[in-house]
């Protein structure tokens, strides 16, 4: 090469390497609900505090209502390395092959916040998340969503209200117990999905913490909802293993702390988001609003508890066990 040539190349190396070295590294977060929910509001959180920790080495572009993948592709879509975070309902792991997740579906497990929190800052939620590495994910925190109201276009007070009514499920083999025990028919859908499917008959009801219910605006063709809280939803975040081990341990550090702020300010607001959630859905007058009373909630509670022992061989008894022990669920007692 002549003298001339390799001084080019040189520069235009070194240019190009300048240009590298000052790329931000990108983590494109993906998730299937409205910006304005919990999970919306902690993951557009995260990303300022990344870029401000890491003093903008880190781009974490946010992509919510499914507009980059649905349900089930996001899951793939984080293995293979082609979006490097997402926060998937906790139902979500078990058709991944850690059906131990599978027991935060289980109905009435947790009766409040508080017994919820025992097992997702505790020792339990740890090893929990310690079981997604095999897959290729490292689980990063806990974010909370809430407790799930029934909704349909007849009221459901009793389980014979429910009987024969197609009910849209995420896919989960504890939902779908659920929803038969109550004697309706499951339907699994994806969630950019249900709006229309409630709008348009394909399916007749649905169950959501009422943040998803209000942002999505199912509230608009669902003539009545149940506060019967029967069940948690909530999220666990998670990122690309080999990505997250791959980053500078500075860096990643500094988005450790971001993901702490992060898990602190989203387990901060999701109350009082779906408090806020139900209380405009009353104030629209689209969806009448039942409290259960002590005996419909009793009598839908020993229906759907049957799903505990219907799933114990799939969950596994010790992880059902594990969860009682944490939040003090007796079935005995029922
Ligand atoms: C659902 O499909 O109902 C949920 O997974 C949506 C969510 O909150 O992520």
């Amino acid at each position: 090469m002549k003298l001339t040539a390799l001084a080019a190349a040189l520069v235009a190396s070194t240019i190009s390497f300048g240009a590298f070295a000052q790329q931000p590294i990108v983590i494109k977060f993906s998730h299937v609900v409205s910006q304005d929910t919990p999970k919306g509001k902690a993951s557009d959180f995260f990303a300022k505090r990344a870029a401000e920790l890491t003093k903008d080495k880190v781009k974490v572009e946010v992509y919510a209502n499914s507009t980059l993948y649905k349900d089930k592709e996001e899951m793939e879509a984080l293995q293979l390395g082609a979006v490097q975070m997402l926060a998937p309902s906790l139902a979500k792991f078990g058709p991944l092959g850690v059906k131990e997740f599978e027991a935060f579906d289980l109905p009435y497990i947790f009766d409040n916040a508080n017994e919820l929190h025992k097992v997702t800052t505790g020792p339990l939620g740890a090893s929990l998340l310690a079981k997604l590495e095999p897959k290729g994910i490292k689980g990063l925190a806990f974010w909370d969503n809430g407790f799930k109201s029934f909704s349909a276009n007849k009221p459901l007070k009793t389980p014979a209200d429910f009987k024969g009514l197609k009910m849209r499920i995420q896919s989960s083999k504890v939902l779908e117990s659920q929803m038969r025990n109550l004697g309706s028919l499951p339907q699994m859908m994806a969630f950019s999905e249900v709006y229309q499917a409630l709008q348009t008959g394909v399916v007749d009801g649905t169950e959501n913490p009422h943040s998803n219910l209000y942002t999505q605006k199912m509230f608009e063709v669902q003539k009545h909802m149940s506060l019967t809280e029967h069940g948690y939803l909530g999220y666990a975040v998670i990122t690309n293993k080999k990505f997250w081990d791959g980053l500078p341990a500075d860096v990643r550090g500094q988005l450790e702390q971001a993901m702490k702020e992060a898990t602190e300010y989203a387990n901060k607001i999701a109350k009082a988001e779906n408090d806020e959630a139900l209380a405009k859905v009353k104030a629209s007058g689209k969806t009448e609003i039942h409290t259960p009373t002590a005996a419909e909630r009793a009598e839908l509670k020993k229906v759907l508890v049957k799903t505990h022992s219907d799933m114990a061989s799939r969950i596994g008894k010790e992880t059902i066990d594990a969860f009682y022990k944490e939040t003090g669920f007796d079935p005995s007692k029922l």
